[in-house]
């Protein structure tokens, strides 16, 4: 079991079937030294692409990107919800719908930091439907970049996100798949 395994176990609290809170260590209050764990665990993971970018989504997936972009060594660009519909044209967009919080996000990136010189690998928190990576794939393919790796702390297993981003032909690293959870038991991935 890997450091962040253990951490759900201890301090994940599962509020219905299909909502775990990780405020008290992820995304609330951060816990750095994990996430310097978890950074340590991508590298090793990728050890054998070669990158030059990071890109994530706001808001949570930016506090663990930082620290995979530091020790990834290349700088970090995150991808930002925007409700207006009126985008700029040196904007790369991408539509993201939550089902978590039933809301219809368009996300863009500029287009200056993106580019067909790009090797990314994308890094988000969780992973649930799949919908705010498939927005993050949609601009990488906008911009002619080349996705080398997809990065997720928390794959929730048992929706369907994983599986149709796999299927696709990515390769996507979670350092915890929850196979299934209740407020008894967390049961993982092996
Ligand atoms: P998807 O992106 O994989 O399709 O999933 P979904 O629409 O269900 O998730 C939307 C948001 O909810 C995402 O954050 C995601 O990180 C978060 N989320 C999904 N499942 C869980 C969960 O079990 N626990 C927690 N704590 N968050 C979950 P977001 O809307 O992009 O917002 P932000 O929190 O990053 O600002």
């Amino acid at each position: 079991m890997n450091c962040l395994e253990k951490r759900i176990l201890k301090n994940g609290i599962v509020k219905n079937a299909n909502v775990l809170k990780v405020d008290s260590f992820l995304n609330h209050q951060i816990d750095i030294k994990l996430l310097q764990e978890m950074a340590l665990e991508w590298q090793y993971r990728f050890k054998d692409i070669e990158i030059n970018k990071i890109l994530t989504i706001e808001s949570s997936g930016i506090a663990i990107s930082a620290i995979v972009a530091s020790v990834f060594n290349v700088p970090l660009v995150y991808a930002k919800k925007e409700k207006s519909q009126t985008i700029e044209d040196d904007f790369y967009k991408a539509s993201v719908f939550s089902f978590t919080h039933n809301v219809e996000n368009n996300i863009i990136v500029k287009r200056d930091y993106l580019s067909e010189d790009d090797n990314i690998l994308i890094i988000d928190d969780f992973l649930a439907n799949g919908c705010a990576l498939e927005g993050l794939i949609e601009i990488c393919n906008q911009a002619n970049a080349n996705i080398k790796g997809i990065g997720i702390a928390i794959e929730k297993g048992f929706q369907d996100g994983g599986r149709k981003i796999r299927n696709i032909g990515y390769r996507l690293e979670s350092l915890a798949i929850i196979e299934k959870m209740s407020d008894k038991e967390i049961i993982f991935r092996k």
